[in-house]
């Protein structure tokens, strides 16, 4: 194997103006501010304005990152979108935040494994980079729930948000005997015999967006182990341990989930990053959402131990791990 790494140079994120608290739900749905809070976590979500979309949105949050990481639209060969809310059924949405930060040269597409997508995003464009296909990648996470929700479905319209995140990923030639930057490693799974615990009930195949149908509890009960067994086997392949983790960046979908894989891996809650609170589950993007929000905080230092796991529809979840 050769000696390329991809290296996180920049990081970015944009949430809509619309900020909408648990209470706003009280209204019309038999559920309470203190349900929400307790079970998930979640006090309050963005949501997008009828102008936005995935594309606006990923537009924002990839111009935040190309300025942090010092580099110009012209600069970037590959740009992956990790979604389930493509503005259109085709061309891919990656196309047209291609368009809009003004590329024309290298390739542009999605990927879809809902709110595993930016790690499978990630885990992509690092095998890309390594392979020699990109040289340097803008990889963001945008998603508009809001237009999945079925609004009198108690046990689902409270839990998401929309938003967008995103990072650049550079290729990075370490000299012989330097510190290993970058992605270090990565692990993903699906198994489609869960397909019907996580979907969206529209498509080509009714003519219909459709809603979002989940069964909480069982997704729930694959998540934990799903994501410890999942990081146990980047922390193998990194040699590494979950005490040497400096920052857990996990997906945000329920601090329960959260602090019990975290708990199970032995990383200390006040190494995880948690943004639930504010945002929700914002899907593909609440990883690139919470790596951009923690590293705009300057929680991270160059050098830093950086893990993400996620599970979402399909089902798919998987995990990577890289230094800072
Ligand atoms: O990001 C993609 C992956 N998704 C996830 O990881 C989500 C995983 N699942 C979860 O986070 C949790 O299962 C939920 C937050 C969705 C639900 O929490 P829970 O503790 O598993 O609740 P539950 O589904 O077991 O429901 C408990 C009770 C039920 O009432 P009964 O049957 O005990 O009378 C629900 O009907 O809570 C009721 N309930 C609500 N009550 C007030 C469900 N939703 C609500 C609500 N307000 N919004």
């Amino acid at each position: 194997m050769n000696n390329i790494r991809s290296v996180v140079t920049g990081t970015g994120h944009y949430l809509p103006e619309k900020i909408v608290p648990n209470s706003y739900f009280e209204d019309f749905i038999d559920t309470s501010d203190e349900w929400i809070t307790t079970r998930t976590g979640i006090k309050q979500r963005h949501f997008a304005s009828s102008e936005e979309s995935t594309s606006t949105m990923g537009i924002k949050a990839a111009q935040m990152a190309l300025v942090n990481s010092g580099n110009k639209p012209e600069d970037i060969d590959l740009v992956i979108l990790a979604t389930s809310t493509s503005d259109h059924t085709f061309p891919s949405t990656a196309t047209q935040i291609q368009s809009g930060l003004g590329i024309s040269r290298g390739y542009a597409f999605d990927i879809q494994a809902v709110c595993a997508g930016f790690v499978f995003a990630l885990a992509n464009a690092n095998a890309l980079i390594k392979s020699g296909e990109a040289t340097k990648a803008l990889v963001i996470g945008s998603e508009t729930f809001s237009r999945l929700m079925d609004w009198e479905d108690r046990t689902t319209c409270i839990l998401f948000g929309d938003g967008a995140g995103a990072v650049v990923v550079e290729e990075d030639q370490p000299a012989n005997g330097g510190p290993e930057r970058g992605v270090l490693a990565t692990d993903l799974h699906s198994d489609g015999r869960y397909k019907d615990i996580l979907f969206v009930d529209g498509g080509v195949t009714t003519g219909t967006t459709g809603h979002l149908r989940m069964k909480g509890r069982e997704v729930f009960r694959h998540a934990v182990s799903k994501l410890v067994n999942s990081t146990e086997e980047v922390l193998k392949k990194a040699k590494v341990s979950g005490s040497d983790v400096d920052w857990a960046v996990p997906h945000q979908a329920n601090i329960r989930i959260i602090q019990s894989a975290t708990q199970k891996l032995n990383i200390p809650i006040d190494k995880v990053v948690v943004t639930l609170e504010q945002h929700g589950n914002t899907s593909a993007a609440s990883i690139p959402i919470s790596l951009s929000v923690a590293n705009a905080e300057g929680k991270f230092k160059k050098g830093d131990l950086i893990l993400s796991h996620a599970i979402g529809g399909g089902l798919c979840w998987g995990s990577f791990l890289l230094r800072w």
